[in-house]
């Protein structure tokens, strides 16, 4: 009863600040506001506890340190981190990011729960994004396997080993929709598609998060960036998001609503600014829509400072302005800008932010702690012999083995160049070949550096097949680090000759060039997409020695591969494949595994196709001129097909598969069913993603030319066929309006089913 009249007061009086606050932001946004702020009820133990706070203290909860320090080291001098030991005994801290491993993770939390007046223990957090020791591939590659189980398990294996190492919260997933390759974080999500998007974003959070969050082998996660991050203009890391309701609650926000049903604990705000308003002080996102309309209950944290960016985006006049503007917008906890702490007490006494507001805030933060079961034992966590045993466990390599290889996409194999074959004597050229570092990917910061089975390992174990090697050139001329930008050589040659003498003496070249794993990740944007340095070079010169090469392509995201799709027979896109890269390559070049993976994002003809995607609208023009086909006045370019070099969808296999017809029928509650049967009609089992697609051919809002709505892989022997069915209810069929409600309209839909979004068979049905 107490609880439900202070949950109205609470309500009142958040729904009295958003009314006084029709200043610029009410203004400035395209995207309304409503009124549901979605203030949460605490267990009876957390309730308990917060009013035994003072407001410092739940200050204090609200606030996250960095610790890149040895905090098992000598205790830091002023400025080099001491007031942040002070304030972790005052109880002024309620999370830490940054440290990991039992020992440290221990001490810091000994200091917490042994010194604070309320012992309150912190939640630390890391960012775990894919993998913490034992390596799976990079985000965007693990979507190419289109195999949510295989997702789930990597997130597992993950969370079990963070856990083991300390830590209780991971930064992840990333569920950034991005259709823009020069983006270099796309390669930490799950790529163009909403759909698919949305199922990997549960994916992810069910793997961390387990069915028991209080198992020692399990972490809260921590889904980011909300939102609209992945559409930065320019593909500029950090820059203006400007984007219609269209986009957003059709493309942008289905993958976070999705990680949220699936019980996410928490969101991470993005830096970037939405129409005008910055995502950290967006109301309408964070109260309306997350809280409110989702009915999310976990807590959200800032991203690192991006309070402290509010000034600088110009959105608030100073420190103090934007600390009220973020908590007011109903982000729970500040990472790394201080300002929380360093202002809420003042805005909450001179009563410009409502203590209710704080309160909902601190109840978010200690019920995901209660419910980790911190508060019961602090330290459950912190369990070296634990921590052993976990850590780079046999099975975890067996699991990231598994989904790297389903990860590999098979772009193109002409002349049936893949698998290799026994006797053959192998050139293994490029940079990427005996290192061990790079195919790790960028975002491992638990990892250890160097840690990768590298290709020429991996091939290793193939005795059947002669192995010789060059280095060809050299990628970078200074060692990479997180936080540098990479240096790529442009201007030594000297590993040619000894590549090409290599490559004239072999029956079938593997070519291993690309991206170094660090030219993709946060901050690395790139203008020219193509493949980097003196590679494209050493490329040509070996088809000039050898025509049967086989590019093994690594990328963080998709690649101008434009000339290589015409000069070279085959292409195997392997990404950043992380620990068990060399062996997971191996299985499938060597026929042991059958490619499987499709491509979770377009892979452009040039750069200036980007952004492109498979989804797009019809355009009033999008045909040539039937009468005149040199007319321009359609929607083209001059110099370039306007289609996609390898579409979304997109990936071939070593067998090949026969589509039939499609069968529709309606159903009593008024979905349908689409059938068809899909052959095997080559010589090897293998497997296949089957897709299917719709066009709503006519509605209030125009809709997409295909919207990627249910898939399917199915495993077939050779001969073999399967007959596959989709059920499509309403859900499948309706779209967000501009007000973000869901409808579903009445009318025609194709329905499209095929083996990649360019290559489907199609039905007609009317709803
Ligand atoms: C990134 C986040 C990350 C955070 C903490 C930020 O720069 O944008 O994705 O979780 O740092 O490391």
């Amino acid at each position: 009863m107490k609880l439900q009249s202070f949950t109205l007061v609470a309500i009142a009086a958040v729904f009295l600040f958003s009314c006084s606050r029709q200043t610029k932001i009410a203004e400035k946004p395209a995207i309304p506001s409503g009124q549901n702020h979605g203030m949460i009820k605490g267990s009876p133990f957390v309730e308990d506890l917060l009013s035994k706070m003072t407001l410092d203290e739940k200050i204090g909860q609200m606030n996250q340190y960095n610790g890149f320090w040895d905090v098992t080291g000598p205790a830091p001098a002023a400025g080099g981190g001491a007031e942040k030991y002070d304030n972790l005994r005052a109880g002024k801290v309620g999370s830490m990011l940054n440290i990991t491993g039992t020992e440290r993770v221990r001490k810091i939390q000994e200091i917490v729960v042994k010194e604070s007046r309320l012992g309150i223990p912190l939640i630390f957090g890391h960012d775990v994004i894919h993998g913490f020791k034992t390596l799976a591939p990079i985000p965007l590659a693990e979507a190419a396997s289109w195999d949510l189980e295989a997702i789930k398990k990597s997130s597992s294996v993950a969370a079990a080993e963070a856990a083991a190492s300390g830590i209780n919260w991971t930064f992840a997933p990333m569920v950034d929709i991005s259709r823009d390759a020069r983006w270099g974080r796309v390669m930490e999500g799950g790529g163009e598609d909403p759909y698919l998007g949305s199922l990997i974003a549960a994916a992810r959070v069910k793997g961390f998060q387990g069915d028991d969050l209080k198992s020692p082998l399990t972490i809260a996660s921590c889904t980011k960036h909300y939102a609209g991050y992945g559409f930065a203009e320019g593909g500029r890391d950090y820059n203006t998001v400007d984007i219609s309701n269209s986009t957003l609650h059709n493309v942008i926000l289905p993958p976070f609503k999705a990680a949220v049903m699936a019980g996410t604990k928490t969101l991470m705000n993005s830096f970037n600014e939405i129409n005008g308003i910055p995502a950290n002080a967006h109301t309408y996102i964070l109260r309306d829509v997350l809280k409110g309309d989702w009915n999310f209950k976990g807590y959200v944290v800032s991203d690192w400072g991006s309070i402290g960016e509010l000034p600088i985006h110009g959105y608030a006049e100073n420190s103090k302005q934007a600390a009220e503007q973020a908590v007011k917008a109903g982000c729970d906890m500040d990472m790394e800008s201080y300002y929380y702490l360093n202002h809420l007490k003042e805005l909450v006494n001179e009563g410009n932010v409502p203590m209710a507001l704080i309160d909902d805030a601190v109840r978010r933060i200690l019920m995901v702690k209660e419910e980790l079961g911190l508060f019961e034992d602090p330290y459950k966590y912190c369990d070296a012999n634990r921590e052993k045993e976990v850590v780079y466990n046999p099975a975890h390599k067996a699991a990231v083995r598994d989904v790297a290889k389903k990860s590999i996409v098979l772009l193109k194999n002409e002349s049936a160049l893949l698998p290799l074959k026994s006797g053959q004597k192998v050139a293994v050229i490029g940079p990427h070949v005996k290192d061990k570092n790079s195919p790790l990917g960028s975002w491992r910061i638990g990892s250890d550096d160097n840690s990768a089975v590298s290709l020429w390992e991996g091939l290793q174990a193939h005795k059947n097949i002669e192995w010789l090697y060059a280095e060809g050139v050299k990628l970078t001329t200074a060692p990479a680090s997180f936080t540098e930008e990479v240096s790529i050589n442009e201007t030594d040659t000297t590993g040619f000759a000894e590549a090409l003498r290599v490559a004239a003496m072999a029956d079938v070249v593997l070519l291993n060039i690309g991206e170094h794993g660090f030219m993709s990740g946060e901050g690395r944007s790139r203008t020219n997409i193509d493949i980097p340095g003196l590679q494209d070079e050493l490329m040509e010169a070996i088809l000039k020695v050898n025509k049967n090469v086989v590019l093994v392509l690594q990328a963080g995201r998709p690649l101008d591969i434009s000339k290589a799709s015409e000069t070279v027979p085959s292409i195997l896109l392997v990404w950043q494949l992380g620990s068990e890269s060399g062996n997971a390559i191996a299985d499938v070049v060597t026929g042991q595994y059958n490619p499987s993976g499709k491509l979770p994002m377009s892979f452009p003809r040039n750069v200036g196709q980007v952004p492109i995607y498979y989804s797009v609208k019809n355009t009033g023009r999008p045909l040539k001129n039937d009468f005149n086909p040199k007319m321009v006045f359609w929607s083209h370019y001059g110099d370039s097909e306007k289609t996609a070099l390898y579409p979304f969808g997109y990936g071939l296999s070593y067998t090949t598969f026969k589509y039939g017809n499609i069968a529709l029928s309606k159903n009593l509650e008024g979905g349908l069913s689409a059938t068809i049967n899909v052959t095997n009609t080559g010589k090897m089992a293998g497997e296949e993603v089957v897709q299917l697609y719709i066009r709503d051919k006519v509605a209030s809002s125009t809709r997409p030319i295909k919207e990627l709505k249910g898939f399917e892989k199915v495993k077939l022997e050779p001969g073999g066929s399967k007959m596959v069915t989709f059920l499509l209810t309403k859900k499948e069929l309706s779209f967000y309006n501009d007000k973000g409600e869901e409808v579903f309209e009445p009318g025609e839909f194709d329905i499209m089913i095929g083996g990649s979004s360019d290559d489907v068979q199609t039905a007609s049905i009317n709803m």
